[in-house]
């Protein structure tokens, strides 16, 4: 799968609820949605959301004592009324999902940086769309017991140093970010780098990370080692989060392309 044109104006602006900063408490943030070309989608596709660090909270006006649902809990019913009618996306269930992880905010919103249970949103965008295929943030926990695995389910692809075949697009996944493996979501570095070969080895057409490479870009932050190992294997297309880049999408001459979707939603349609 290869981006072969991406809009850089968004087409819609989302209000969302994001974490204070110490001095002031949670504010009314905007969630930038893109639109992007490819030039294929697997069959039985009308369109991808890809997505990724929606940290923050549904902005509903006058429910302050109510814990407000997580913004990505409430993205798909979001997406489904106020943007896929943009795009002449009429059915949900012809629409699948990319999830590059960290999609938790502390209820209270009192602070950034909250780690928790992300099942409900994982779920809401298995519920609205044909399947979901992703990877943990390093933020990321699953369900009451806080594991770091959600539950299987049979359209919820969770990757991590995994593969799957969906409608023919081979799908590779990494989850978290190089560390300490005592804490949850995070491998140490000779780990990550022979999970990252070991998916690589299997030809896939998609990777999805959660930190990933560098682009090509001051200010397209990430590992250059990253960069250099899929450039070895050239997937085309890889999905990553964890970093904000101002230019979401990096196009290298060996043909990869990283599209960040940190904070942000990109429609891929065809
Ligand atoms: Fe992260």
């Amino acid at each position: 799968m290869k981006i072969t044109h991406f809009h850089p104006e968004p087409i819609e602006s989302l209000p969302f609820l994001n974490a204070g900063t110490g001095i002031l408490p949670y504010f009314e943030d905007r969630l930038s949605v893109h639109h992007a070309i490819v030039d294929q989608l697997p069959d039985g596709l009308s369109a991808i959301v890809v997505t990724a660090d929606l940290q923050g909270r549904e902005s509903v006006p006058g429910t302050a004592s109510l814990p407000a649902r997580l913004l990505g809990e409430v993205m798909p019913q979001l997406l489904i009324e106020r943007v896929f009618p943009l795009l002449d996306l009429e059915d949900p269930s012809r629409v699948a999902a990319f999830l590059a992880g960290d999609f938790y905010t502390l209820p209270g919103l009192e602070k950034r940086g909250g780690t928790g249970d992300v099942s409900s949103v994982w779920q809401a965008f298995s519920d609205h769309f044909a399947w979901v295929a992703g990877v943990a943030g390093n933020h990321d926990l699953f369900g009451p017991k806080q594991e770091t695995r959600p539950e299987r389910h049979p359209s919820m692809h969770y990757l991590d140093g995994d593969v799957v075949e969906l409608a023919g697009l081979r799908i590779g996944g990494i989850g978290g970010i190089i560390g300490s493996p005592l804490k949850p979501q995070r491998r140490d570095e000779s780990n990550y780098f022979q999970t990252l070969e070991r998916i690589l080895s299997q030809k896939v057409d998609v990777l999805i990370t959660h930190d990933g490479p560098c682009g090509t870009e001051a200010g397209q932050r990430g590992d250059f080692r990253i960069r250099d190992t899929l450039e070895q294997h050239a997937p085309r297309l890889v999905i990553r989060g964890h970093k904000h880049w101002p230019h979401p999408l990096a196009q290298f001459s060996s043909g990869l392309q990283v599209l960040n979707v940190d904070k942000r939603v990109v429609i891929l349609t065809k």
